[in-house]
Protein backbone atom coordinates (compact mmCIF):
# COMPACT_ATOMS: atom_id res chain seq x y z
CA UNK A 1 0.00 0.00 0.00
CA UNK A 2 1.42 3.68 -0.74
CA UNK A 3 1.29 6.48 1.97
CA UNK A 4 0.87 9.75 0.41
CA UNK A 5 1.79 12.91 2.54
CA UNK A 6 -0.76 15.19 0.99
CA UNK A 7 0.32 18.77 2.85
CA UNK A 8 -2.39 21.67 2.25
CA UNK A 9 -5.23 19.02 1.64
CA UNK A 10 -7.69 20.97 3.91
CA UNK A 11 -7.17 23.43 0.80
CA UNK A 12 -8.91 23.87 -2.45
CA UNK A 13 -7.02 21.84 -4.99
CA UNK A 14 -5.49 19.60 -2.40
CA UNK A 15 -8.80 18.47 -0.91
CA UNK A 16 -9.81 18.16 -4.48
CA UNK A 17 -6.75 15.61 -4.74
CA UNK A 18 -7.56 13.77 -1.75
CA UNK A 19 -11.37 12.83 -3.31
CA UNK A 20 -10.09 12.44 -6.28
CA UNK A 21 -7.05 10.10 -5.29
CA UNK A 22 -9.66 8.34 -2.39
CA UNK A 23 -12.52 7.19 -5.41
CA UNK A 24 -9.95 6.37 -8.07
CA UNK A 25 -7.50 4.15 -5.60
CA UNK A 26 -8.68 1.87 -3.09
CA UNK A 27 -5.12 0.49 -1.81
CA UNK A 28 -3.69 4.11 -0.84
CA UNK A 29 -3.18 5.54 2.61
CA UNK A 30 -3.55 9.44 2.82
CA UNK A 31 -1.70 11.56 5.53
CA UNK A 32 -3.47 14.90 5.27
CA UNK A 33 -1.16 17.14 6.49
CA UNK A 34 -2.47 20.99 7.29
CA UNK A 35 -2.01 23.79 9.36
CA UNK A 36 -5.83 24.81 8.30
CA UNK A 37 -4.72 28.90 7.81
CA UNK A 38 -7.78 30.64 6.95
CA UNK A 39 -7.83 28.93 3.72
CA UNK A 40 -8.15 25.07 5.58
CA UNK A 41 -11.12 23.82 5.84
CA UNK A 42 -12.11 20.40 6.82
CA UNK A 43 -15.47 21.09 5.80
CA UNK A 44 -13.41 20.06 2.48
CA UNK A 45 -13.33 16.57 3.77
CA UNK A 46 -16.25 15.27 5.43
CA UNK A 47 -17.42 13.03 2.84
CA UNK A 48 -13.98 11.20 3.33
CA UNK A 49 -12.92 11.90 6.93
CA UNK A 50 -14.18 8.70 8.61
CA UNK A 51 -12.53 6.49 5.70
CA UNK A 52 -9.94 3.97 7.61
CA UNK A 53 -6.98 4.98 4.86
CA UNK A 54 -7.24 8.64 5.40
CA UNK A 55 -5.90 10.72 8.52
CA UNK A 56 -5.84 13.94 9.49
CA UNK A 57 -2.44 15.81 10.91
CA UNK A 58 -2.56 19.00 11.94
CA UNK A 59 0.84 20.84 11.75
CA UNK A 60 2.92 23.74 9.68
CA UNK A 61 5.29 22.89 7.08
CA UNK A 62 8.08 24.66 8.24
CA UNK A 63 7.91 23.27 11.65
CA UNK A 64 10.66 20.92 11.74
CA UNK A 65 10.01 18.82 14.52
CA UNK A 66 5.58 18.20 13.52
CA UNK A 67 7.39 17.18 9.79
CA UNK A 68 10.13 14.65 11.26
CA UNK A 69 7.74 12.92 13.36
CA UNK A 70 5.11 12.45 10.82
CA UNK A 71 8.10 10.65 8.20
CA UNK A 72 9.00 8.62 11.66
CA UNK A 73 5.17 7.34 12.32
CA UNK A 74 4.59 6.98 9.00
CA UNK A 75 6.65 4.94 6.21
CA UNK A 76 5.66 7.71 3.42
CA UNK A 77 6.32 6.74 -0.15
CA UNK A 78 5.08 10.18 -1.97
CA UNK A 79 5.15 13.83 -0.80
CA UNK A 80 2.40 16.10 -2.98
CA UNK A 81 3.28 19.33 -1.52
CA UNK A 82 0.08 22.00 -2.22
CA UNK A 83 0.30 23.63 1.45
CA UNK A 84 0.67 27.02 0.12
CA UNK A 85 -0.32 31.30 1.09
CA UNK A 86 -1.93 30.64 -2.13
CA UNK A 87 -3.40 34.07 -2.37
CA UNK A 88 -1.59 37.12 -4.93
CA UNK A 89 -3.41 39.87 -3.25
CA UNK A 90 -2.57 38.93 0.19
CA UNK A 91 0.93 38.66 -0.80
CA UNK A 92 1.11 42.34 -1.67
CA UNK A 93 -0.75 43.38 1.77
CA UNK A 94 1.69 40.74 4.06
CA UNK A 95 4.66 38.90 1.92
CA UNK A 96 6.24 37.83 5.17
CA UNK A 97 4.07 34.59 5.82
CA UNK A 98 4.32 33.67 1.80
CA UNK A 99 8.13 33.51 2.13
CA UNK A 100 8.47 31.90 5.39
CA UNK A 101 5.41 29.26 4.23
CA UNK A 102 5.92 28.52 0.42
CA UNK A 103 10.81 28.84 0.49
CA UNK A 104 11.15 27.33 4.10
CA UNK A 105 8.26 25.44 4.60
CA UNK A 106 8.92 23.28 1.40
CA UNK A 107 13.11 23.71 2.19
CA UNK A 108 11.85 21.71 5.36
CA UNK A 109 10.01 19.17 3.89
CA UNK A 110 12.48 18.56 1.26
CA UNK A 111 15.17 17.83 4.11
CA UNK A 112 12.59 15.54 6.20
CA UNK A 113 12.05 13.69 3.10
CA UNK A 114 15.46 13.80 2.09
CA UNK A 115 16.79 12.53 5.21
CA UNK A 116 14.57 9.61 5.80
CA UNK A 117 15.01 8.36 2.41
CA UNK A 118 18.36 8.55 1.75
CA UNK A 119 20.74 5.29 2.03
CA UNK A 120 23.83 4.84 3.74
CA UNK A 121 25.70 4.77 -0.44
CA UNK A 122 23.36 8.44 -0.92
CA UNK A 123 21.27 6.96 -3.20
CA UNK A 124 17.70 7.35 -2.51
CA UNK A 125 14.97 4.53 -1.40
CA UNK A 126 13.28 3.13 -4.62
CA UNK A 127 9.90 4.63 -5.34
CA UNK A 128 9.99 7.77 -2.94
CA UNK A 129 9.14 10.98 -4.81
CA UNK A 130 8.67 14.21 -3.75
CA UNK A 131 6.52 16.55 -6.16
CA UNK A 132 6.46 19.98 -5.64
CA UNK A 133 2.52 21.50 -6.86
CA UNK A 134 3.51 25.12 -8.45
CA UNK A 135 2.01 27.57 -10.48
CA UNK A 136 2.28 29.25 -14.32
CA UNK A 137 2.81 32.63 -12.20
CA UNK A 138 6.65 31.69 -12.35
CA UNK A 139 7.24 32.64 -15.80
CA UNK A 140 5.29 36.23 -15.32
CA UNK A 141 2.96 37.94 -17.69
CA UNK A 142 2.79 37.08 -21.54
CA UNK A 143 1.91 39.86 -24.22
CA UNK A 144 -1.21 39.29 -26.69
CA UNK A 145 0.92 36.08 -27.92
CA UNK A 146 2.34 32.66 -27.39
CA UNK A 147 2.25 30.43 -24.23
CA UNK A 148 4.74 29.51 -21.51
CA UNK A 149 6.24 26.23 -22.11
CA UNK A 150 8.65 24.50 -19.43
CA UNK A 151 11.83 25.92 -20.69
CA UNK A 152 10.20 29.60 -20.27
CA UNK A 153 12.35 31.89 -18.30
CA UNK A 154 11.20 32.39 -14.78
CA UNK A 155 9.90 36.30 -14.16
CA UNK A 156 7.81 36.08 -11.21
CA UNK A 157 6.43 39.03 -10.58
CA UNK A 158 4.35 39.33 -6.57
CA UNK A 159 5.41 37.87 -3.62
CA UNK A 160 3.11 35.10 -4.10
CA UNK A 161 4.75 34.10 -7.34
CA UNK A 162 8.11 35.01 -6.44
CA UNK A 163 8.28 32.50 -3.33
CA UNK A 164 7.10 29.73 -5.39
CA UNK A 165 9.68 30.73 -7.86
CA UNK A 166 12.11 30.72 -5.36
CA UNK A 167 10.41 26.94 -4.02
CA UNK A 168 10.77 25.67 -7.24
CA UNK A 169 14.74 26.14 -7.21
CA UNK A 170 15.03 24.80 -4.33
CA UNK A 171 13.27 21.65 -4.94
CA UNK A 172 15.20 21.65 -8.38
CA UNK A 173 18.31 22.01 -6.37
CA UNK A 174 18.05 18.78 -4.69
CA UNK A 175 17.71 16.78 -7.90
CA UNK A 176 20.57 18.60 -9.43
CA UNK A 177 22.76 18.39 -6.40
CA UNK A 178 21.58 15.19 -4.87
CA UNK A 179 19.44 12.89 -7.65
CA UNK A 180 16.68 13.91 -4.79
CA UNK A 181 13.41 12.46 -7.04
CA UNK A 182 11.35 14.87 -7.33
CA UNK A 183 8.39 16.54 -9.79
CA UNK A 184 7.59 19.36 -10.34
CA UNK A 185 4.00 20.95 -11.99
CA UNK A 186 2.88 24.43 -12.87
CA UNK A 187 -0.55 24.91 -13.54
CA UNK A 188 -2.84 27.70 -14.47
CA UNK A 189 -5.73 28.87 -13.05
CA UNK A 190 -7.74 25.90 -11.29
CA UNK A 191 -11.36 26.32 -10.47
CA UNK A 192 -14.08 24.21 -9.57
CA UNK A 193 -15.82 23.26 -5.86
CA UNK A 194 -14.13 24.10 -2.24
CA UNK A 195 -12.18 26.82 -3.60
CA UNK A 196 -11.85 29.95 -1.36
CA UNK A 197 -13.86 33.15 -1.96
CA UNK A 198 -11.01 35.42 -2.32
CA UNK A 199 -10.50 33.94 -5.50
CA UNK A 200 -12.39 35.48 -8.22
CA UNK A 201 -14.61 32.96 -9.51
CA UNK A 202 -16.12 32.02 -5.81
CA UNK A 203 -15.89 35.96 -5.09
CA UNK A 204 -17.81 36.51 -8.07
CA UNK A 205 -20.66 33.82 -7.24
CA UNK A 206 -21.19 34.83 -3.70
CA UNK A 207 -21.29 38.65 -4.91
CA UNK A 208 -23.75 38.43 -7.22
CA UNK A 209 -26.30 35.85 -4.53
CA UNK A 210 -25.84 38.76 -2.55
CA UNK A 211 -26.02 41.42 -4.88
CA UNK A 212 -22.97 42.74 -4.18
CA UNK A 213 -20.65 45.06 -6.33
CA UNK A 214 -18.42 43.03 -8.36
CA UNK A 215 -14.87 44.32 -7.96
CA UNK A 216 -12.75 44.20 -11.45
CA UNK A 217 -9.40 45.19 -11.27
CA UNK A 218 -8.01 47.73 -14.15
CA UNK A 219 -9.31 47.18 -17.46
CA UNK A 220 -10.92 43.87 -16.98
CA UNK A 221 -9.10 42.65 -20.15
CA UNK A 222 -6.50 40.32 -17.87
CA UNK A 223 -6.68 36.51 -19.56
CA UNK A 224 -6.48 33.46 -17.33
CA UNK A 225 -6.27 30.14 -18.75
CA UNK A 226 -8.72 28.14 -16.59
CA UNK A 227 -8.24 24.45 -15.74
CA UNK A 228 -11.14 22.33 -14.08
CA UNK A 229 -9.91 20.91 -10.58
CA UNK A 230 -10.14 17.52 -11.44
CA UNK A 231 -8.34 17.62 -14.54
CA UNK A 232 -5.28 19.19 -12.30
CA UNK A 233 -5.68 16.32 -9.72
CA UNK A 234 -5.59 14.10 -12.50
CA UNK A 235 -2.35 15.53 -14.32
CA UNK A 236 -0.51 14.86 -10.80
CA UNK A 237 -1.52 11.62 -10.12
CA UNK A 238 -0.14 10.98 -13.93
CA UNK A 239 3.67 12.42 -12.89
CA UNK A 240 3.28 10.94 -9.60
CA UNK A 241 2.74 7.36 -11.46
CA UNK A 242 5.04 7.70 -14.47
CA UNK A 243 7.14 11.32 -14.60
CA UNK A 244 11.24 10.58 -14.27
CA UNK A 245 12.73 12.25 -11.28
CA UNK A 246 13.41 16.34 -12.67
CA UNK A 247 10.69 16.57 -14.61
CA UNK A 248 8.84 19.46 -14.87
CA UNK A 249 5.50 19.79 -16.34
CA UNK A 250 3.07 22.71 -17.01
CA UNK A 251 -0.73 21.45 -17.09
CA UNK A 252 -2.88 24.62 -18.79
CA UNK A 253 -6.37 24.34 -19.88
CA UNK A 254 -6.42 25.68 -23.31
CA UNK A 255 -8.76 28.13 -22.11
CA UNK A 256 -8.48 31.61 -22.30
CA UNK A 257 -10.87 34.29 -21.27
CA UNK A 258 -10.67 37.56 -20.52
CA UNK A 259 -11.80 38.39 -16.82
CA UNK A 260 -14.59 40.83 -17.97
CA UNK A 261 -15.80 38.04 -20.07
CA UNK A 262 -15.49 35.57 -17.09
CA UNK A 263 -17.66 37.83 -15.12
CA UNK A 264 -20.46 37.81 -17.51
CA UNK A 265 -20.67 34.10 -18.22
CA UNK A 266 -21.48 33.43 -14.47
CA UNK A 267 -23.88 36.87 -14.15
CA UNK A 268 -25.63 35.23 -17.17
CA UNK A 269 -26.39 31.93 -15.85
CA UNK A 270 -27.20 33.09 -12.56
CA UNK A 271 -29.62 35.83 -14.02
CA UNK A 272 -31.07 32.68 -16.03
CA UNK A 273 -31.38 30.38 -13.46
CA UNK A 274 -31.19 31.94 -10.02
CA UNK A 275 -32.65 35.74 -10.08
CA UNK A 276 -33.35 38.07 -12.44
CA UNK A 277 -31.92 41.09 -10.40
CA UNK A 278 -28.12 39.71 -10.94
CA UNK A 279 -27.36 41.91 -13.68
CA UNK A 280 -23.90 43.50 -15.45
CA UNK A 281 -24.85 46.68 -13.28
CA UNK A 282 -23.30 45.02 -10.54
CA UNK A 283 -20.06 45.13 -12.39
CA UNK A 284 -17.80 48.01 -10.78
CA UNK A 285 -14.09 48.90 -12.14
CA UNK A 286 -11.93 49.24 -9.41
CA UNK A 287 -8.44 50.09 -8.82
CA UNK A 288 -5.74 47.70 -10.57
CA UNK A 289 -3.79 45.22 -8.40
CA UNK A 290 -0.54 46.22 -8.21
CA UNK A 291 1.99 44.68 -10.85
CA UNK A 292 -1.12 42.63 -12.42
CA UNK A 293 -0.21 40.62 -14.90
CA UNK A 294 -1.96 40.57 -17.91
CA UNK A 295 -1.70 37.39 -19.38
CA UNK A 296 -1.42 33.65 -18.42
CA UNK A 297 -1.61 30.58 -20.99
CA UNK A 298 -0.06 27.16 -20.91
CA UNK A 299 1.90 25.24 -23.63
CA UNK A 300 0.77 21.53 -22.18
CA UNK A 301 2.47 19.64 -25.06
CA UNK A 302 5.14 17.89 -22.89
CA UNK A 303 2.91 16.38 -20.48
CA UNK A 304 0.14 15.23 -23.24
CA UNK A 305 3.14 13.38 -24.79
CA UNK A 306 4.89 11.86 -22.10
CA UNK A 307 2.06 11.05 -19.67
CA UNK A 308 -1.02 11.30 -21.89
CA UNK A 309 -2.64 13.86 -20.06
CA UNK A 310 -5.23 15.90 -21.56
CA UNK A 311 -8.01 18.21 -20.19
CA UNK A 312 -12.20 16.52 -20.25
CA UNK A 313 -14.09 19.20 -19.03
CA UNK A 314 -15.10 21.97 -21.59
CA UNK A 315 -15.15 25.54 -20.16
CA UNK A 316 -19.22 25.15 -20.84
CA UNK A 317 -19.48 22.08 -18.43
CA UNK A 318 -16.94 22.98 -16.00
CA UNK A 319 -18.12 26.22 -15.23
CA UNK A 320 -21.86 25.51 -15.39
CA UNK A 321 -21.07 22.54 -12.76
CA UNK A 322 -19.09 24.80 -10.99
CA UNK A 323 -21.32 27.23 -10.13
CA UNK A 324 -24.44 24.91 -9.54
CA UNK A 325 -22.08 23.31 -6.80
CA UNK A 326 -22.12 27.13 -4.96
CA UNK A 327 -25.19 26.81 -5.79
CA UNK A 328 -26.10 23.60 -3.78
CA UNK A 329 -23.78 23.93 -1.17
CA UNK A 330 -24.37 27.74 0.15
CA UNK A 331 -24.27 26.82 3.68
CA UNK A 332 -20.09 25.73 3.28
CA UNK A 333 -19.82 29.65 2.03
CA UNK A 334 -22.22 30.61 4.86
CA UNK A 335 -19.65 29.47 7.12
CA UNK A 336 -16.38 31.02 5.46
CA UNK A 337 -18.29 34.37 5.65
CA UNK A 338 -17.03 35.37 9.47
CA UNK A 339 -15.34 38.62 10.71
CA UNK A 340 -12.36 37.75 9.20
CA UNK A 341 -12.94 36.91 6.15
CA UNK A 342 -15.37 40.13 5.94
CA UNK A 343 -12.41 42.13 7.59
CA UNK A 344 -10.31 41.30 5.05
CA UNK A 345 -12.64 42.09 2.22
CA UNK A 346 -13.46 45.35 3.72
CA UNK A 347 -9.22 45.73 3.97
CA UNK A 348 -8.96 44.54 0.48
CA UNK A 349 -11.63 46.26 -1.30
CA UNK A 350 -12.78 49.72 0.74
CA UNK A 351 -9.53 51.55 -0.53
CA UNK A 352 -9.96 50.58 -4.14
P1 LIG B 1 -5.50 27.19 -0.87
O1 LIG B 1 -5.08 28.52 -0.35
O2 LIG B 1 -6.93 26.94 -1.14
O3 LIG B 1 -5.01 26.06 0.13
C1 LIG B 1 -3.77 26.08 0.76
C2 LIG B 1 -3.79 25.09 1.93
O4 LIG B 1 -2.48 25.08 2.52
C3 LIG B 1 -4.78 25.45 3.04
O5 LIG B 1 -5.50 24.32 3.44
C4 LIG B 1 -3.90 25.96 4.18
O6 LIG B 1 -4.43 25.73 5.45
C5 LIG B 1 -2.64 25.14 3.94
N1 LIG B 1 -1.45 25.78 4.50
C6 LIG B 1 -1.08 27.09 4.38
N2 LIG B 1 0.06 27.29 5.06
C7 LIG B 1 0.42 26.09 5.60
C8 LIG B 1 1.53 25.67 6.39
N3 LIG B 1 2.47 26.51 6.79
N4 LIG B 1 1.60 24.37 6.74
C9 LIG B 1 0.64 23.50 6.36
N5 LIG B 1 -0.44 23.85 5.63
C10 LIG B 1 -0.53 25.13 5.25
O7 LIG B 1 -4.60 26.96 -2.16
P2 LIG B 1 -4.94 26.18 -3.52
O8 LIG B 1 -5.58 27.10 -4.47
O9 LIG B 1 -5.59 24.89 -3.18
O10 LIG B 1 -3.47 25.91 -4.06
C11 LIG B 1 -2.77 24.74 -3.67
C12 LIG B 1 -1.39 24.76 -4.31
O11 LIG B 1 -1.50 24.83 -5.72
C13 LIG B 1 -0.56 25.99 -3.89
O12 LIG B 1 0.76 25.56 -3.71
C14 LIG B 1 -0.66 26.92 -5.09
O13 LIG B 1 0.50 27.70 -5.20
C15 LIG B 1 -0.78 25.93 -6.23
N6 LIG B 1 -1.54 26.39 -7.41
C16 LIG B 1 -2.80 26.90 -7.27
C17 LIG B 1 -3.52 27.26 -8.43
C18 LIG B 1 -4.93 27.79 -8.34
O14 LIG B 1 -5.48 28.19 -9.36
N7 LIG B 1 -5.58 27.80 -7.19
C19 LIG B 1 -2.94 27.11 -9.68
C20 LIG B 1 -1.65 26.60 -9.77
C21 LIG B 1 -0.97 26.23 -8.63
O1 LIG C 1 -2.24 31.04 -12.45
C1 LIG C 1 -2.28 30.25 -11.31
C2 LIG C 1 -2.62 31.08 -10.11
O2 LIG C 1 -3.99 31.40 -10.21
C3 LIG C 1 -2.32 30.39 -8.78
O3 LIG C 1 -0.95 30.19 -8.68
C4 LIG C 1 -2.82 31.22 -7.60
O4 LIG C 1 -2.65 30.50 -6.39
C5 LIG C 1 -4.29 31.52 -7.81
O5 LIG C 1 -4.75 32.37 -6.77
C6 LIG C 1 -4.53 32.19 -9.17
O6 LIG C 1 -3.95 33.51 -9.20
P1 LIG C 1 -4.72 34.76 -9.89
O7 LIG C 1 -4.17 35.98 -9.31
O8 LIG C 1 -4.72 34.60 -11.37
O9 LIG C 1 -6.22 34.43 -9.37
P2 LIG C 1 -7.38 35.37 -8.76
O10 LIG C 1 -8.58 34.51 -8.65
O11 LIG C 1 -6.92 36.12 -7.58
O12 LIG C 1 -7.62 36.43 -9.93
C7 LIG C 1 -7.98 36.02 -11.25
C8 LIG C 1 -8.04 37.28 -12.10
O13 LIG C 1 -9.14 38.08 -11.67
C9 LIG C 1 -6.80 38.16 -11.99
O14 LIG C 1 -6.52 38.75 -13.26
C10 LIG C 1 -7.21 39.25 -11.01
C11 LIG C 1 -8.70 39.39 -11.27
N1 LIG C 1 -9.50 39.80 -10.11
C12 LIG C 1 -9.38 39.06 -8.98
C13 LIG C 1 -10.11 39.38 -7.84
C14 LIG C 1 -9.97 38.57 -6.58
C15 LIG C 1 -10.38 40.87 -10.19
O15 LIG C 1 -10.51 41.51 -11.25
N2 LIG C 1 -11.11 41.18 -9.07
C16 LIG C 1 -11.01 40.50 -7.90
O16 LIG C 1 -11.69 40.87 -6.91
Amino acid sequence: MKVYLVTGGAGFIGSNFIHYMLKKYNDIFIVNLDHLTYAGNLENLTKIEKYDNYQFVKADISDNEAIKNVFEKHDIDYVVNFAAESHVDRSIQNPDIFVKTNVLGTANLLNAAKDKWELDNGDFQAGKKFIQVSTDEVYGSLGKEGLFSETTPLDPHSPYSSSKASADLIVKSYFDTYKFPVNITRCSNNYGPYQFPEKMIPLVINNCLNLLDIPLYGDGLNVRDWLYVEDHCKAIDLVIQGAAPGEIYNVGGYNEKTNIELVKTIIKYLHDNVNEDITEELITYVQDRKGHDRRYAINSEKITRDLGWKPDVTWESGIRETIKWYLENQAWMENIMNESYKEYYRLTYETK
